[in-house]
This record gives C-alpha cells, sequence and structure tokens, in this order.
C-alpha cells in the first residue's frame, strides 16, 4: 500500500482491486505457459502444480473479485445519471456472466491434469484460453478507463472501510469453508 493510500482508505480499496487486474493478468500468461509445457512435455510434476495453482487462483480469487465489484461498486454507477456510465456497467455486470461461462469451459481440463489424466484436446484448451483472455483483458480496459474512475468520485467519502471489511471478512469465510 502507498501513502496516499494509507491516508485514504477509499484508495486502498482501488489500489487492491487495481493489483487483482495485475494478477489476473499475470494468471492468464501462467495458463498460456502451462498449455505450452503440456504440448510439449505432458503432465508432470510441474504442470500438474501448475495447473492445480491457477485453477485455484480463478475458482477463488478471481471469483471473489467479480464480488468486490458487484457488492461494492456496480451499484453505485448503476444509480447514476449519466447514460454511458450505465450502459458500461451494464455491460460489465455481463461479462461477469460471460467470463464464469468461458472459464466453466477451461476449469475441468484444469482439474484433469492436476491428476494427471489428459483426456483434453489442448487445441480446444488454447482456443477456449484465447477466448476468455479476450474478454477479460477488454473487461480490465472498460473497468479502468470508465468504471473505477467513475466509482472512485461516486464512493468519495462513503464507508469504503466497511467494503474492505467485508471483502476481507468473505475471503476468511470462504477460507475456512475449504477442505484441508
Ligand atoms: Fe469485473
Ligand atoms: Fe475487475
Amino acid at each position: 500500500m502507498n501513502a496516499a493510500a494509507r491516508t485514504n482508505p477509499s484508495l486502498a480499496v482501488f489500489e487492491f482491486l487495481d493489483n487483482t487486474h495485475r494478477e489476473i493478468q499475470q494468471q492468464l500468461q501462467q495458463l498460456h505457459r502451462l498449455v505450452d509445457a503440456i504440448e510439449n512435455s505432458g503432465l508432470n510434476q510441474a504442470n500438474r502444480a501448475q495447473a492445480r495453482s491457477v485453477l485455484a487462483y480463478f475458482n477463488g480469487e478471481a471469483r471473489q473479485h467479480h464480488l468486490d465489484e458487484e457488492k461494492h461498486i456496480f451499484p453505485a454507477l448503476l444509480n447514476s445519471q449519466n447514460a454511458q456510465i450505465v450502459q458500461a456497467t451494464e455491460h460489465l455486470v455481463q461479462d461477469h456472466g460471460w467470463l464464469e461461462e468461458n472459464w466453466i469451459q477451461i476449469a475441468p481440463s484444469l482439474e484433469a491434469a492436476t491428476n494427471g489424466n489428459l483426456w483434453f484436446d489442448t487445441v480446444e484448451l488454447r482456443h477456449a484460453l484465447e477466448v476468455f483472455e479476450a474478454l477479460y483483458l477488454d473487461h480490465i480496459v472498460l473497468e479502468e478507463s470508465i468504471a473505477y474512475p467513475a466509482a472512485k468520485q461516486r464512493l468519495a467519502g462513503l464507508d469504503t472501510v466497511g467494503m474492505g471489511r467485508e471483502m476481507a471478512k468473505r475471503r476468511a469465510l470462504k477460507n475456512a469453508q475449504l477442505p484441508d
């Protein structure tokens, strides 16, 4: 957290959301490297561990990030008087649904990979990943260029400490529910 974020809690929330976007981009790169590695050398221990790690990220933190936005960022924007902001936000909400649908097409192959099961077609997996990545990257650009700047203005002075607390609590509850 930088100095400005420490003195302004709403900046801390947005810094966290921005950082998550960078993490998502890194995980998409990891996923590309994983598909390359599986194509080149099949399923060894390292590839299986990498599949487990990427699977956990998109099943866990990426979905939590969408919830952060749906609970704390999008509602204020959907109430905006600015039609362009409302329309962009409706688009973003719809994207979350498409991203979930795309992820559901990718996850079973990665689950198989974690178990050393190579029943899936890596060409199809790569194609699904390209669709998922293109949508995610466009989505992030729209959030960072329109939604987050508008939300920063609208949420200034509101209870962003409460937002951050709910985000942390939801993750703690989720982790407590995970099997050992
Ligand atoms: Fe989003
Ligand atoms: Fe986002």
